[in-house]
């Protein structure tokens, strides 16, 4: 089956999707992305994952190739073209194409538009959920406006690489307070020690994860205890559980901080009941 590529309005062939070299996605990260998971076929949270985009989009003050339901539309067809029944599409949105100048350029120039869609494997998935992953700290090195999402992601993949080295799977990023900011691609969480659910409350130092915005009103659904709230890498590792959330990942525990274990260091109740509590959901709900 030919993997098929979606650049500007047409539909080609992944081996013959290019951009121009002058596009400044690729000279200056000046663009914006969603990664949206594909379950049963379906575009998890679609309509949440536009809505950020869009944001992303006013807050660079960057123009969108199109409306929100034509971009719907796209991404259904997507994932149909590639026969997607479980996987990613991913989205991505830059100024344009013009001269390369650090400034906008004066002259009006259309956004450049690109989607892709790939396979994942939903059982390798629950094999890594049913051991946890580890995750390594590092200084949080980004810049000031983490709550857009660009794809000036150099020090996130910088980040994600040293963890991948030393044997761990996620990078928790540390601010210059000793708090956890949030994962290199993804939203840290906490069970603290009396059983309340922990996460950094919303600002330019995380991004608005999509999931984490889920699950928050899933775990109040529940009437869990829930916090918005930064924490040190000393509690998470006193915590009961630790975990991440993102469109990828959907909620993964964290057994292992820095090699030294969270609670018993296996997957804990909260995190596991919590991720099938979300994809239940989110099966029998469509976007
Ligand atoms: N990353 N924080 C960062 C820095 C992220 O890159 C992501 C997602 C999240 C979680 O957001 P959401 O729940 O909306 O996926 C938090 C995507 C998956 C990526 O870059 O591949």
């Amino acid at each position: 089956m030919t993997r098929i590529a979606f650049v500007n309005g047409r539909y080609v062939p992944f081996a013959q999707a290019c951009v121009h070299v002058e596009d400044r996605g690729l000279q200056f990260a000046d663009s914006v992305y969603e990664v949206c998971a594909v379950s049963d076929g379906l575009a998890l949270e679609r309509d949440a994952h536009l809505a950020r985009l869009e944001r992303s989009l006013i807050e660079l003050e960057q123009g969108s190739p199109m409306s929100r339901l034509a971009m719907a539309g796209h991404i259904d067809r997507m994932i149909s073209l590639n026969r997607i029944r479980n996987g990613i599409v991913y989205i991505q949105v830059t100024r344009g194409v013009a001269r390369r100048d650090h400034p906008f350029p004066v002259q009006t120039v259309h956004p450049t538009l690109i989607m892709t869609a790939r396979r994942t494997d939903p059982v390798r998935a629950s094999e890594m959920a049913a051991r946890g992953i580890a995750v390594k700290t590092m200084p949080d090195i980004r810049w000031g406006r983490c709550d857009i999402k660009t794809t000036a992601l150099v020090a996130n993949v910088l980040a994600k690489q040293e963890a991948r080295a030393s044997g761990a799977y996620e990078a928790w990023l540390v601010d210059e307070a000793g708090l956890v900011t949030e994962g290199a691609s993804s939203n840290a969480w906490i069970v603290d020690s009396e059983g309340a659910l922990v996460t950094r409350s919303l600002s330019h130092d995380i991004l608005p994860g999509i999931t984490r915005a889920s699950i928050l009103a899933l775990a109040r659904e529940r009437q869990m205890a829930v916090v918005e709230r930064a924490f040190t890498v000393e509690e998470a590792l006193c915590a009961r559980e630790a975990f991440i959330t993102s469109a990828g990942a959907f909620v993964m525990p964290v057994v292992a901080i820095d090699g030294r274990p969270v609670g018993p260091g296996v997957p804990g109740p909260v995190a596991s009941s919590l991720r099938r509590d979300y994809i239940r959901s989110h099966m029998q709900t469509k976007n």
